[in-house]
């Protein structure tokens, strides 16, 4: 065959950093750090609600999701931000955040639009913009020795042009544990409204903050303008089930709803039942799962960090989310693939190398960094944390 099998649009793409590392992993029966799932236990009663929805119907579910969990979304939505949302038109059920996010930026961004991306980023975002033909303008955040990343205002300001079509957020933050404040909320709002910009605030780790986690569409003048994305994966430490929900005003959930019909149509009928009943659950009163969460995450935090302290590594503390990105100066390696390449074997760990997460113009900026994962087991933390230990010696 002469002709080029790939399309234009996915000629850039390459690996993705988690299946080279993960490879890696297994090569050197390393300690996997990298990738960020549970490699824990999942929750008793989230197994048993999905036992018990496997008897159930079967075939396709309505388009926008199955009502019982369009139901629970909406119920969790006014219980904890005092928000009425119609279970249809304010609410389109997708397969994990990650369609979500591919088909509001589909359905949103249009060829030569210019959609605004904070670096470090979640690494579908730029992908899902090339893919809708859009260019995206990052905006770095920059790490702070006390664990906070700074957002530059002019460097966020310069980034919009009369072409800003989108910013995507993503807090808490992926992979710096970042929550914004509410001031840099409200610059960003300030800033869509004076670009007539549409706002993708992706929130999937909203129940992984140990500071107060601010979403962003309660802040003042946000909800006409803004699409809120979370899903079951990290809430409930199942992130192979890919449950999403992304919620906003109906005319937003209306255009998302003609790309979601064409990529999905439907999300799978027994794990939106699943999710229905565990968001039930967890939401009964006197439940004490989301606080449980939140404390035993702040612990896997506070091993990981207390370990990586011992070490050559100077880690940044994070205010959420599953990751701590470290410093690794003291290492004197070349730059962050160099050394994540050479840990599986020098130390029998994995690390992921967080210039992936940065555009070719600012990979320099994450040079001297590195990702490592904190949703593992206890065991897993200690024990990564010996090995690195040795590094030092
Ligand atoms: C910031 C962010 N958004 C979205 C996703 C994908 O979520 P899901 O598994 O629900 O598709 C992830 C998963 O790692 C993430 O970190």
């Amino acid at each position: 065959m002469t002709r080029r099998v790939g399309s234009r649009r996915i000629a850039d793409f390459g690996e993705t950093v988690f299946a080279t590392y993960t490879r890696l992993a297994t090569e050197h029966k390393a300690i996997n750090l990298g990738q960020g799932f549970p490699d824990f236990e999942t929750p008793s009663f989230v197994l048993d609600a999905l036992r018990a929805s496997a008897g159930e119907h079967q075939q396709y579910p309505p388009l926008p999701g199955l009502p019982e969990l369009l139901e629970a979304v909406s119920e969790d939505h006014a219980r904890r931000f005092g928000r009425t949302l119609d279970p249809v038109a304010n609410i389109q059920i997708t397969v994990g955040a990650t369609e979500g996010l591919f088909a509001a930026i589909q359905a949103l961004v249009d060829p030569g639009d210019e959609v605004v991306i904070f670096e470090p980023f979640y690494d579908a975002y730029p992908a899902d913009v090339t893919m809708a033909g859009g260019i995206p303008k990052f905006v770095p955040l920059h790490p702070q020795s006390d664990g906070l990343w700074h957002l530059d205002e002019a460097e966020l300001r310069a980034c919009f042009s009369p072409k800003t079509k989108l910013v995507i957020l993503n807090t808490p933050h992926n992979p710096s544990g970042k929550l914004f404040s509410a001031e840099e909320l409200d610059l960003i709002v300030e800033l869509a409204e004076r670009h007539d910009s549409l706002i993708l605030s992706d929130e999937v780790y909203e129940h992984i903050a140990f500071g107060q986690h601010l979403p962003l569409a309660s802040r003042p003048g946000a909800w006409a303008r803004t699409l809120t994305i979370s899903s079951i994966g990290k809430t409930f430490s199942v992130t192979g089930w890919k449950v999403g929900w992304v919620s906003g005003p109906a005319p937003l959930i209306q255009a998302i709803r003609m790309a979601h019909q064409w990529i999905p149509f439907t999300v799978a009928t027994p794990l939106q039942r699943a999710s229905a009943a565990i968001l039930n659950e967890a939401a009964q009163p006197g439940n004490p799962y989301y606080r449980e969460l939140k404390q035993a995450y702040l612990r896997k935090r506070d091993l990981l960090v207390t370990a990586l302290r011992e070490t050559p590594f100077s880690p940044l503390v994070p205010a959420g989310g599953y990751f701590v990105i470290a410093d690794s100066r003291e290492l004197g390696y070349r730059d962050d693939i160099e050394l994540c390449n050479d840990l599986p074997a020098r130390a029998g760990v994995v690390a992921i190398p967080p210039s992936a997460f940065y555009s070719r113009e600012h990979k320099t900026l994450a040079r001297h960094l590195v990702r490592f994962a904190y949703c593992k087991r206890d065991e897993a933390l200690i024990e990564a944390g010996n090995r690195l230990r040795a590094l030092a010696g």
